[in-house]
């Protein structure tokens, strides 16, 4: 048997959900419970570090913004598909986890008055947006990592893969773990389990995720009996930057930048006449693609034709002021200065708003499993997020199940059975089996094959065929990965090993996504279907759920939670 560490709590993932559940549940038992934190990575190297523009919370009242406008902001932006009650909550909680950062020391950009800047998001109608330059994620992580610090209950198991969570009778039993650096395997075994292991975006070829965000979370929960939901709905950003796809912040267009396409027109006049550039994504992400498809973008390499972010009538003061990453970031990747150049950009793949189901409370219906952020189908973006409100979403259920779990484990007397049998197979399953591989097909290739499969059909807009081509795609790819030959047969930092179990999980989630999309036969938020392309709520106001079964996903669907919204036309 391998070994065997034993916690209260385990978190899976240390971005800003992950560490702000753990902060929280120290905090409520003020360091009583023994918490694991586990990254494949290193402290401070989540994605969420890469998080630009800001934070969205309802922080002036005297000046006009209300928790019923953010609330209704994110409704209409999610085409009515996000649970209202799970919106109300969200917005309710975002102003104390804002001062909480400032509490605790996070640098927030001021205004003169000295008060909290806020900056305008697309899809909101008040300038909501706390911001710490074009660093947002970066400052925040810093600040959870600095706070959690003071907790020495807390243990971080840097560089440890994930390959299954495991279950008994729908509880949770444990994470089974390699030790990268080692190749030493363990069980972690806990009471309850955090998943909070972010999206599955490189899924796709030309993203803003780094290549370590590979929906392991995602497709573990899904393997181990949890329902995926409207996994479907993937946020394509207006602003990735040609050819890298590197985020450029919405914040530029907070600050007033322009899109602008090869006639010199600020094409969005003719596509979102009030909002401008601070229409919501799904709706600029349709619009630029229009204007590229009906030959008005520029050429780019690798038929990544683009359109034009142009910054230069903000002048140097302010883009060094406010948008300093971008400039550096546009410089460095493109040779090019904002201030005397406008950006090339496309939409880009940027978030998923499917995630694993949980009540609003962030509980799967595996006892002892809870679930925060993007990992996380709560679900508040429904089929297509503001921008702004996903690192808040981070910090309000992280600490959400931060309490609920600390409280769980205060009720919760024994640690759960020790899955011996479970541990042994899932061990020959990765050392026995996978690593074992000799087979003629190249794991790189299949990966390659995949991104540009989901680029080219399940991109913007969708049509049936296309998702069809895409599913079929990704059936070969499975049989194929079965094949697969990893050259590395060591056992201490094998990323070869690592990149094949990660690769199953993007073509487990591939399928999902696209066998949803296909399914709906609608067009609802980032859901674009050429040849559905109309929102169509009388038969799909609902969620998609996906659950595992080994011939393929399995669907079912479940009512979205309407508290006070109906839905209507929606006109930006
Ligand atoms: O554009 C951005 O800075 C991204 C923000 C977000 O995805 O919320």
């Amino acid at each position: 048997m391998s070994d065997v560490l034993d916690h209260d709590i385990v978190i899976l993932g240390a971005g800003l959900a992950g560490l702000r559940a753990a902060i929280e549940a120290s905090r409520l038992t003020k360091g009583k419970l023994d918490i694991a934190v586990l990254t494949k990575n290193q402290m401070m190297r989540a994605h969420s570090v890469a998080a630009e523009g800001g934070t969205a919370a309802m922080m002036r009242p005297e000046e006009g913004d209300s928790f019923e406008l953010h609330a209704w902001d994110t409704v209409k932006g999610s085409d009515f598909l996000a649970d209202q009650d799970a919106v109300e909550l969200f917005v309710k909680s975002m102003p104390a986890e804002i001062l909480q950062l400032d509490h605790w020391g996070i640098p927030w950009t001021r205004r003169e008055d000295g008060r909290i800047a806020q900056r305008p998001f697309g899809g909101h109608s008040f300038p909501r947006t706390v911001l710490a330059a074009d660093k947002t994620g970066f400052f925040e992580l810093q600040t959870l990592y600095d706070t959690l610090n003071k907790y020495t209950s807390v243990k971080h198991y840097n560089e440890h893969f994930v390959t299954a969570i495991l279950t008994e009778n729908n509880e949770f039993r444990g994470l089974a773990t390699i030790n990268m650096t080692t190749g030493k395997v363990s069980l972690i075994r806990a009471k309850a389990l955090i998943i909070a292991s972010g999206g599955g975006g490189t899924l796709f070829g030309f993203t803003t995720y780094s290549q370590t965000v590979t929906g392991d979370g995602m497709a573990m929960a899904y393997r181990a009996g949890m329902a995926l939901e409207d996994m479907e709905f993937v946020q394509f950003h207006p602003t990735g930057l040609v050819p890298s796809g590197i985020l450029i912040t919405e914040a530029c267009r907070g600050e007033n930048g322009y899109l602008v396409n090869n006639k010199g027109d600020r094409f969005m006049s003719r596509y979102a006449p009030e909002r401008m550039e601070l229409a919501p994504r799904d709706l600029i992400s349709r619009s630029e693609m229009t204007e590229i498809e009906e030959g008005r973008g520029f050429k780019g390499p690798d038929g990544l034709d683009y359109v034009h972010l142009d910054l230069r009538h903000l002048g140097a003061d302010r883009i060094n002021e406010r948008l300093p990453l971008i400039r550096e970031v546009c410089i460095e990747f493109n040779d090019l200065d904002p201030i005397d150049e406008p950006i090339p950009c496309r939409p880009v793949a940027h978030y998923s708003m499917g995630g694993i189901e949980t009540d609003i409370k962030g509980a799967t219906r595996t006892k002892g499993i809870w679930v925060a952020g993007e990992a996380a189908c709560v679900s508040m973006h429904g089929a297509n997020r503001l921008g702004s409100n996903s690192t808040a979403e981070c910090l309000v259920w992280g600490k959400i199940t931060g309490e609920e779990t600390a409280k769980y484990c205060r009720e919760t007397a024994d640690l759960p059975p020790l899955a011996e049998k479970q541990m042994q197979a899932e061990e020959d399953r990765v050392f026995s089996d996978m690593l074992q591989r000799n087979g003629k097909e190249d794991l790189y290739a299949i990966r390659r094959e995949l991104r540009s499969s989901m680029d080219q059909y399940v991109g913007v807009f969708r049509t049936g065929e296309e998702l069809q081509k895409a599913l079929d795609k990704i059936k070969t790819l499975k049989k194929r990965f079965q094949q697969i030959h990893i050259e590395d047969k060591s056992r201490s930092y094998n990323t070869n090993l690592v990149h094949a179990l990660e690769l199953e999980n993007l073509l487990d989630l591939a399928e999902v996504m696209v066998t949803g999309a296909a399914q709906r036969t609608e067009s609802r938020g980032a859901h674009a279907r050429r040849d559905y392309s109309k929102r169509d709520d009388n038969n799909w106001l609902k969620h998609t759920l996906a659950t595992h079964d080994p011939d393929g996903p399995k669907l079912d669907y479940k009512p979205v939670n309407i508290t006070t919204w109906k839905p209507v036309e929606r006109k930006y």
